[in-house]
């Protein structure tokens, strides 16, 4: 009887289906890759709504930590909170609705190359969701035209720039209508004339409910658009704060050497 009790209690925490609150706890969340420890004791919480962009020199853990999210790495220790609720040693079945709920984009973009744009937004309503495939298709469609690629809804991915390769992916993640949209470098792969078009994507994305947290380079990214900043380095957040303190007046010597490098990298030395 006792166990009975136990377990429905334990199955109704996790469920996510739908979150009430699209929020984001890191409680002393460390993860380590064989004796490497590369986060040690992170605590963070993104709110509803949010937009926190994730800086930090190369290697510092930016990829893993919100690749921990949505499990793409399993966490060391600690713990990852969704909507309140944990997330460690979730059933097959809360992990798909976790996923659901929580889009990613990839640096890279990850297209399926034998698939047309329509198609790959569509493979996962279809296989993941249970949609109809006109449904999907439909659906597909809607989404393209949300990232303003409805003209190419035909085209296979090796057809599209890197900027427009990079919208397909934004909309594929937009599929399920995720509450809370995880972005790792989504601009770092492209031509630098192509960064605009997918900043303008990721703008009208910010602060429309979605909950998003954007590792990115793209300083005005995080300046304009972002609410709050954080800044990793050495396995621990070194500052978090909002754009204008963060940039204006930062408060660790690191965070200043590192705005310092990448503000003005041809007098990185200058103060
Ligand atoms: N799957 C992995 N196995 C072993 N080491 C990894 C793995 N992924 C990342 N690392 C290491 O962990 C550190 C942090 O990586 P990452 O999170 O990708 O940093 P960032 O995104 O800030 O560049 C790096 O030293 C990287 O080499
Ligand atoms: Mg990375």
């Amino acid at each position: 009887m006792r166990s009975g009790l136990f377990s429905r209690s334990a199955a109704s925490a996790a469920d996510f289906s739908h979150l009430e609150q699209a929020s984001v706890t890191f409680s002393e969340v460390a993860k380590r890759y064989g004796d490497r420890p590369v986060l040690k004791g992170i605590n963070l919480s993104v709110t509803p709504g949010e937009v926190v962009a994730i800086l930090g020199p190369s290697g510092s853990g930016k990829s893993t930590l919100i690749r921990l999210i949505n499990q793409l790495e399993t966490l060391t220790s600690g713990d990852i909170l969704i909507d309140g609720k944990s997330t460690r040693q979730l059933s097959r079945q809360a992990l798909r609705q976790l996923r659901s709920r929580v889009g990613f984009v990839f640096q890279q973009f990850n297209l399926y190359s034998h698939l047309t744009a329509r198609q790959n937004i569509a493979l996962a309503l279809k296989h993941v969701h249970g949609w109809r495939p006109a449904e999907a298709e439909t659906r597909a469609e809607a989404l393209l035209a949300q990232v303003g690629m409805a003209e190419k809804a035909d085209h296979y991915p090796e057809a599209l720039s890197g900027g427009q390769q990079q919208r397909v992916a934004i909309a594929r993640a937009l599929a399920s209508s995720p509450q809370i949209i995880l972005f790792d470098e989504p601009t770092s792969a492209l031509d630098p004339e192509m960064i605009g078009e997918v900043l303008m994507v990721m703008k009208a994305l910010a602060h429309s409910g979605i909950t998003m947290i954007v590792v990115t380079h793209e300083m005005q990214f995080a300046r304009e658009i972002a609410d709050r900043v954080v800044f990793i380095d050495g396995g621990h957040i070194l500052e978090e704060a909002p754009p204008e303190q963060f940039f204006q007046h930062p408060s660790h010597p690191r965070t200043r050497r590192f705005l310092q490098k990448v503000l003005n990298p041809l007098h990185p030395g200058a103060v």
